[in-house]
């Protein structure tokens, strides 16, 4: 089976509109590959999808066939190893930290263990994972992990807060319990206001997605829910360059970091 053209213009013209993400000639024959499995595993037709999409529950199950969930602990340790840094140098007393997208949920628990290890147990934070991708976030829920996932966590760490679990590592709940987990998506403005203002945003590898256009807009709604001087942290691999949006570019320890003005 191959899914037809025109069905595939209003499948990524759907995506686009409601998560940002732009499936241009480069990834148009994955996105047609997967939307073929999907039909066939789910036994549907093309106007049996077209149709369904429609229906808010189905279009969040689909979600799961075009988000690329890659992520692993400790992932551009960089940027998490600035985090306490940055904490001390504001003389921050406590910090809310945002993790968005969090995908499986590595990338908070990372955050919480770096936190834990370097600021001690004493200090108060608050992490939050947000993801648009429900598989995602019951993954997460669950905190159960392959060895290729863990395989950044220093042996120390990993002793201290995973178990092995059948050939895998689960986090201990001690560890667990300090990332709450949302569904939630970046073009949602009013999902996000009810999470609170955050002094760090992690928004790594998210922008590579959406085009121009909406990079501005996730990140303009993001500043909503950023602290002024509060310090927003992208991908190595992503650039604000070019974009109107609240954010100052600075350089510490060789790494960029932007501040929310
Ligand atoms: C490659 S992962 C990045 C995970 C993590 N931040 C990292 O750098 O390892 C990208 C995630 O973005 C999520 N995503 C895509 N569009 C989104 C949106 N509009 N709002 C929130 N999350 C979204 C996907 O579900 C996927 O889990």
């Amino acid at each position: 089976m191959a899914v037809s053209t025109e069905t595939l213009r209003t499948v990524s013209d759907m995506i686009y509109h409601r998560l940002g993400i732009v499936a241009d000639k480069s990834n148009m024959r994955l996105l047609a590959s997967k939307v073929d499995l999907f039909l066939l595993r789910n036994n549907l037709t093309e106007q049996d999808l077209l149709r369904r999409l429609k229906d808010q529950r189905f279009f969040e199950d689909f979600i799961s066939v075009i988000t690329v969930n890659e992520t692993y602990f400790f992932r551009e340790k960089e940027h998490i190893s600035l985090l306490p840094k940055l904490i001390k140098r504001e003389r921050l007393l406590k910090a809310r930290i945002l993790s968005i997208p969090c995908s499986t949920g590595e990338e908070p628990l990372s955050i919480v263990m770096e936190l834990l290890e370097s600021m001690g147990s004493t200090f108060r934070f608050d992490v939050v994972g947000v993801d648009v991708d429900k598989r995602a976030i019951d993954i997460a829920r669950k905190g159960i992990y392959s060895r290729r996932s863990v395989m950044r966590v220093p042996p120390a760490l990993l002793r201290k807060y995973f178990e092995e679990y059948n050939g895998a590592y689960k986090v201990k709940t001690e560890l667990k319990l300090k990332v709450k987990y949302y569904v939630g998506n970046v073009f949602d403005v009013s999902f996000l206001k009810s999470l609170g203002i955050f002094d760090f945003i992690f928004c790594r590898n998210l922008l590579i997605y959406f085009d121009t256009k909406k990079r501005t807009e996730a990140l303009n709604n993001l500043a909503q829910i950023h602290k002024s001087g509060g310090y927003l942290f992208i991908s190595k691999t992503e650039t604000l360059l070019g974009l109107v949006v609240p954010y100052k570019r600075e350089v510490m320890d060789g790494v960029i970091v932007y501040k929310r003005v």
